[in-house]
């Protein structure tokens, strides 16, 4: 329609929602669906992150704040990148926004210009690709391998930059694949953006805490300090602190940076949710150790996961060691016929058929910009789990 503007034509609707959605729809018909689609955990908020918030409320915290963060929230951010990174920023180079996403859309919009690229390796979550095309500029997706466990290697971040590129998005433990990234990793790439002094990079440290098998996180600003006044790191509570619905992501980046996300922050939202800015300073401040419990269950879940998918015929699942997701590779399954007729040209076909046949919700990995996989998240029950893994079984042996 020509009264809707260009620039959302260059755009697609998130497909993670528009699947989980599906999957809802189909729940309520009455359809017996175990969606394996969202991104979220399935554990509640821990009950002193929602004691925060109610005290917060009744003490009537409940008016506009400062457009990017309460000082006592900046200042609260401020302990924790010292504290668990290393990483010392200033309160005037903390942006707090509404979730994660607001502060990649934010750090994006205010950079970029028409023609500039952004390299993002595939697979890769959904929404940086349609955020930087609204800018105007240009996604590059130099595609990671299976084999390598999904993680970009230097010579490819290398043949990936181009004079016009901007940006490099890293995002390790990674949505959609789980990888996450050494120290030794993160400093081979590193090493590269040295040579490249016009490339910034955009750290999405959202699973920062997702990690497991004794690996540790390492973030690239942390592992090169040389690249600190070129990086953002972003990160944010909905992930560890299972707070999804209470969208409070925050970034330490640059002051120019910040000022710039800030100014675009005040002609949008303005500040994000009052009584959850108060909750996440109890978030980030009080105990941590639930976190670990629930990485305990998340590991379990995994190893159950990729065994069990590993045993369907026609698929291969590499086991990662962060975030709540695995990629399996559907590539022995294109080409063949459902048990109900239907040809799997596609990854998408292959899940549609999937949904329709066994009532298994999961995402195709065209969406994530990488074919043929797709993406299921282990955030959910044992039982749904193995049941789940049950049905992606039958739905593959079946397959002619
Ligand atoms: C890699 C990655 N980055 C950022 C986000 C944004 O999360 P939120 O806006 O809930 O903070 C998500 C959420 O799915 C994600 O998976």
């Amino acid at each position: 329609m020509g009264f809707i503007a260009d620039s959302l034509n260059r755009i697609q609707p998130s497909a993670t929602i528009a699947v989980s959605t599906k999957a809802r729809q189909l729940k309520a018909a009455g359809r017996d669906i175990i969606s394996l689609s969202a991104g979220e955990p399935d554990f509640d908020t821990p009950e002193n992150i929602k004691a925060a918030a109610i005290r917060a409320m009744a003490a009537g915290k409940t008016k506009y704040t400062d457009v990017d963060g309460l000082p006592e929230l900046k200042a609260a951010i401020v302990r924790k990148f010292e504290r668990e990174n290393g990483l010392q920023y200033k309160p005037s180079q903390i942006s707090v926004g509404t979730g994660g996403k607001q502060v990649i859309y934010n750090a994006l919009l205010a950079t970029l210009n028409p023609g500039d690229e952004v390299v993002i390796p595939a697979p890769c979550w959904v929404s940086y690709a349609d955020i930087v095309l609204l800018a105007d500029a240009r996604p590059v997706f130099p595609e990671t391998r299976l084999e390598d466990g999904y993680k970009l290697k230097p010579e490819m971040l290398e043949a990936a930059i181009t004079p016009k590129t901007k940006w490099l998005i890293l995002n390790s433990p990674s949505n959609p694949t789980g990888a996450a990234y050494s120290k030794e990793d993160m400093k081979s790439l590193t090493d590269v953006l040295l040579r490249h002094e016009h490339v910034w990079l955009l750290s999405d440290d959202i699973y920062e805490h997702l990690i497991y098998d004794g690996l540790a996180f390492h973030t690239p600003a942390a592992v090169e300090p040389r690249l600190m006044d070129r990086t953002l790191t972003m990160n944010g509570l909905s992930k560890a602190y299972c707070m999804t619905g209470w969208r409070l992501g925050y970034a330490g980046g640059p002051e120019p940076l910040i000022n710039a996300m800030r100014k675009l922050q005040s002609q949008s939202t303005s500040n994000p949710c009052s009584i959850t800015q108060w909750a996440a300073i109890e978030a980030l401040d009080g105990p941590q150790d639930f976190i670990a419990e629930n990485n305990a269950k998340f590991v379990e879940r995994r190893d159950l996961v990729v065994a069990m998918l590993n045993q369907a015929s026609g698929l291969q699942c590499p086991k990662p060691q962060g975030a709540f997701y695995v990629y399996p590779s559907c590539a022995g399954a294109i080409g063949k016929t459902s048990a109900s007729g239907k040809k799997i040209a596609t990854d998408e076909d292959f899940a549609t058929t999937l949904l329709e046949e066994e009532g298994v919700a999961v995402v195709h990995g065209a969406a994530f910009e990488s074919s043929p996989a797709f993406r299921v998240s282990y955030a959910a029950s044992r039982e749904l789990l193995e049941e789940a893994c049950r049905r992606i079984q039958r739905f593959c042996g079946n397959l002619k």
